[in-house]
């Protein structure tokens, strides 16, 4: 079976500055692989670099078998993508529903009508992530946590293969982290590959199967386990942390958890 994410020597620049720099590594059956690293470390430049909304220097990225550029259409079909802090127009009178189908366009291409089936899978979406009386309301009276879960019940309407989260847990509240992790989870244990990115810490090592640090190159990746040592997170944030073990709950201090 091919791997579903393999990324070989990619370096990614921004006019002339490097953002990723030579990063590596596979990812080669559906699990929950969680991307961390200090602001500007390149996560969200990772994330576009997969769905080919960056052109690499150099290297190689091949998702779900496509190769990235050239058959990101075929990647973007069967991927669910949440990006970072979207924001909606809040004067554009877009409804709740509206939002979860664009999923359904995402899969179709445009062109095509929707149909009822497209109408049952995004209800459907809305459902899994606790939303489905918002149906008719407008996007843009929802709180952020309500916003988010909106969000991931458009990528969830795509039936994706592949889910790519650009922090899909901040500015939300306890509660609604819980009901997002409990998700993602549940989606990589169907057989979803997820990949998130996160500032947050503390949930990784009871979610994640693998996890990336990440610093503009790979840091460390591999069990979670093995990844989240003080040792490896202070070569990835340039400071000192502590790592402290309770049973399966393992939290992390010393780093800020901003945006
Ligand atoms: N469109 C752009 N034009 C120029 N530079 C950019 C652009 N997008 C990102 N960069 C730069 O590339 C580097 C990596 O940015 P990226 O957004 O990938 O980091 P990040 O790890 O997602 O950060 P954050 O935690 O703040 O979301 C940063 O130095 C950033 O300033
Ligand atoms: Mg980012």
């Amino acid at each position: 079976m091919r791997p579903v994410i393999y990324v070989e020597g990619l370096s990614v620049a921004y006019e002339d500055k490097l953002a990723l720099e030579e990063v590596s590594f596979e990812l080669r059956e559906p699990a929950f692989l969680s991307v961390i690293g200090p602001n500007g470390s390149g996560k969200t430049t990772l994330l576009k670099a997969l769905l080919g909304m960056v052109k690499p220097l150099s290297g190689t990225v091949e998702v779900l078998g496509y190769r990235v550029p050239g058959e990101e259409y075929e990647v973007r079909r069967r991927t669910g993508y949440v990006p970072q802090r979207e924001r909606i127009d809040p004067t554009k009178p877009v409804l709740v529903k509206d939002v979860v189908l664009m999923g359904r366009v995402a899969k179709r291409g445009w062109g095509r009508g929707l149909t009822r089936e497209d109408y049952e899978a995004a209800r459907k979406a809305l459902e899994v992530v606790g939303m489905e009386g918002f149906w008719d309301e407008p996007f843009s009276h929802l709180s952020g946590g309500q916003q988010q879960r909106v969000l991931i019940a458009r990528a969830l309407a795509v039936q994706p293969q592949l889910l790519l989260l650009d922090e899909p847990l901040s500015g939300v509240d306890a509660a609604t982290q819980d009901v997002i992790l409990k998700v993602l989870r549940e989606e990589a244990r169907k057989g979803v590959a997820v990949v998130m990115v996160t500032h947050d810490l503390n949930p990784l090592l009871e979610v994640s199967d693998y996890v990336m640090l990440l610093n503009k190159t790979v840091v460390a990746f591999g069990r979670a386990e093995e990844v989240l040592n003080e040792y490896l997170l202070a070569r990835t944030f340039m400071r000192r942390v502590s790592v402290v073990k309770a049973g399966e709950k393992v939290v992390v201090s010393g780093v800020d958890h901003h945006a």
